[in-house]
């Protein structure tokens, strides 16, 4: 039985596109939990980098751009230093280049305590790429969501378009392939299923179903009727 005088914290890693933002998101309303999107801080340093004219491989330049940067997350919007950037930070070429610079490991360690900061009672779910294995490593519950590369392009595929972007499925997919060996690869935090984590393959569920797998899985772990060693095929 988990005790409730600590925030709870549920951990979601996955590749790119698998719909960790979107079921996090869903997951933090209704259990009226603090939500977590690690990908949009790295998303919003690169942007930060390519308007000031910063290369990925900068570390020291990075380093200072952060600790000069504010961030903000507030009702769904992100702000850089007093100016929206929620949308700014979803194109294409930021999601490349938030993959680049994440390979730093001083960069990655700078923004560690930040993330932390975000684990409040009455709880947290966070997601990313190293969630359960590095930032919240204590995690009540972890999940590793996944789909298919050609699901998780459709997806990405969808989501752009609604926003009014001119992309192509091709070059996507590929962009998310590379992104995927890019952030798989790296030395520093790379995306791994840890051992506790629950394997939740998504090509075939929809947003909801997904929200709902995890919350039946987090009121189990509740309970104390499951343990996290567990792997769903
Ligand atoms: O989740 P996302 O697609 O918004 O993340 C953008 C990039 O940021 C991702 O390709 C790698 C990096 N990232 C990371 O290295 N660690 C995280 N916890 C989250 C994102």
């Amino acid at each position: 039985m988990i005790k409730k005088n600590y925030p709870l914290v549920i951990a979601i890693d996955g590749p790119a596109g698998s719909g960790k933002g979107t079921v996090a998101q869903k997951i933090a309303t209704k259990l009226n939990y603090h939500y977590l999107d690690s990908g949009a801080i790295y998303r919003v340093i690169a942007y930060a980098a390519k308007k000031e004219n910063i290369k990925s491989e900068s570390i020291s330049t990075l380093i200072d751009l952060v600790a000069d940067s504010k961030i903000k997350f507030k009702e769904n919007n992100i702000w850089l230093n007093g100016n929206e950037v929620t949308n700014l930070i979803r194109t294409e070429s930021i999601s490349k280049l938030a993959s680049k610079i994440a390979i730093h490991s001083k960069l990655r360690a700078s923004i560690l305590e930040y993330q932390r900061s975000f684990c409040k009672m009455p709880g947290l779910v966070a997601e990313g790429r190293d969630m359960t294995s590095v930032v919240f490593p204590n995690a009540h519950l972890k999940i590793y969501l996944n789909a298919s590369v050609s699901e998780r392009a459709k997806r990405r595929y969808k989501q752009l378009i609604l926003k009014g972007y001119d992309v192509n499925l091709c070059d996507l997919t590929q962009e998310i392939d590379k992104r995927d060996s890019r952030d798989k690869e790296r030395e520093v935090s790379p995306l791994i299923i840890v051992k506790e984590a629950y394997v939740l393959e998504t090509d075939d569920l929809n947003e909801n179903q997904t929200v709902d797998k995890i919350l039946s899985l987090f009121k189990e772990l509740q309970k104390g009727l499951i343990t996290q060693n567990y792997q769903e095929k």
